[in-house]
């Protein structure tokens, strides 16, 4: 690994590499106990690591050459490091607080495939990496749901980005060729098969160029009024809201939009598992306009680039599409028939019409979560420390 050698002397002991991911389905369901239908992407964050003597953390970023960090881990607090260097510095100091100090300090090498801003969960990659690089280094041998735990704890009280479980669970839990289902409340995990190419079909995200930030106060929102919502039906969450007509015990109207919007993304969930368990991925399309109109209209979280790419995405023949992530701004997901060459071409012009920046595009392969690259060592090559090959078999 030539790139570690940059930043630090000698070679690395371990290199890991984390996953972005995409949703298919399952938006601002996590924060409230709900159901999630994530899958990780072909694009991520490596880590390459080694350990130190000194107690210092010290990370390099190959996006940011000129932003070396050297952090001593006894100093690391909330709000002591801004900028990228605190998703990793976050994670060494939720490791810290559950107990592992992580004594002798570590050297990271970070470097991305995956565009920031984006909506495919860069700073989760980075958290995951830079968790899976950490537990391997100092032997912890932390199971997975738990690394996924303390990435999340990061970014929620080191960061102060209060986000869910489903970005690091994807990153972390996901398996080539599916979906994750993942129940944010009880934490429990299925493989749900998702093989674009094998039904003749593809997913494609379009970034849409328009940039949010999860800690612009918005997302937090959301949180509080689902939160009210929650308090207001008298349940300990919104995913104990079973039906949709529930929700029109709540006076306030916009409550009243947020909740109906969490309980019918739910449901909406729990039947695109269905569908793909059937083997039946084109049926997911019209699920994934209702959660785009329900993410809009009810959640009020779209932008006015999503809105004119789902758009122009049905109007050339996809199947189905949507905003992901957070809102106010990075990618919608496309669901095309293979052949279908217009989508794209379809989203561009529309774009170009408004006098937009053109958007980018990538395919969306359902791909493997974390894994240890290139041992060196000749021990177990092709495994990983974490086990998780091993646990899903
Ligand atoms: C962001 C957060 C996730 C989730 C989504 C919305 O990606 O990081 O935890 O809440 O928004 O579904």
């Amino acid at each position: 690994m030539s790139w570690f050698g940059e930043g630090f002397s000698g070679r690395p002991e371990q290199v890991w590499r984390a996953p972005g991911r995409a949703n298919l389905i399952g938006e601002h369901t996590d924060y409230n106990q709900g159901w999630v239908l994530p899958f990780a992407l072909d694009l991520g964050v490596t880590v390459a690591a080694g350990r130190r003597g000194d107690g210092v953390l010290a990370i390099r970023s190959r996006q940011a050459p000129g932003a070396p960090a050297d952090l001593p881990l006894a100093a690391l607090a909330p709000g002591a490091v801004t900028g990228w260097a605190a998703y990793p510095a976050g994670v060494a100091w939720a490791l810290r607080e559950a107990g592992h100090p992580l004594t002798g300090g570590a050297s990271l090498a970070v470097d991305s495939d995956l565009p920031p801003g984006a909506g495919l969960s860069s700073s989760a990659a980075l958290e995951c990496a830079a968790a899976l690089a950490l537990d391997g280094l100092h032997g912890l041998g932390l199971p997975r749901p738990e690394l996924a735990t303390l990435a999340q704890r990061a970014e929620n009280d080191f960061v102060g980005v209060p986000s869910g479980i489903m970005d690091q669970s994807a990153s972390l839990l996901s398996r080539a060729g599916h979906a994750l289902l993942l129940d944010c409340r009880t934490g429990a995990t299925a493989d749900v098969p998702l093989d674009p190419a094998a039904a003749g079909l593809a997913l494609l995200i379009i970034d849409t160029g328009a940039r949010h930030a999860l800690g612009d106060g918005r997302y937090a929102q959301r949180r509080r009024e689902c939160e009210r919502a929650a308090a207001l039906l008298g349940v300990a969450s919104l995913r104990d809201v079973t039906s949709p007509a529930e929700t029109g015990r709540l006076a306030d109207p916009v409550l009243r939009r947020r909740a109906r919007h969490v309980v019918t993304e739910n449901e909406r969930v729990e039947r695109a598992a269905g569908l793909l368990t059937g083997g039946d991925l084109a049926g997911v399309g019209a699920l994934l306009c209702a959660s785009h109109a329900s993410l809009r209209d009810d959640f009020e979280v779209s932008w006015p680039e999503a809105d004119v790419a789902v758009d122009a995405a049905m109007a050339a023949g996809a199947l189905g599409a949507r905003m992901m992530g957070g809102g106010f701004g990075g990618s919608v997901l496309a669901l095309v028939p293979a052949g279908r060459r217009a989508v794209g071409p379809a989203i561009a012009a529309e774009f170009e019409r408004r006098g937009w920046p053109p958007p980018a595009f990538f395919p969306a392969v359902p791909s493997a979560g974390a894994s240890r690259l290139g041992r060196a060592d000749g021990e177990g090559a092709g495994t990983d420390d974490n086990g998780a090959g091993a646990e899903r078999g």
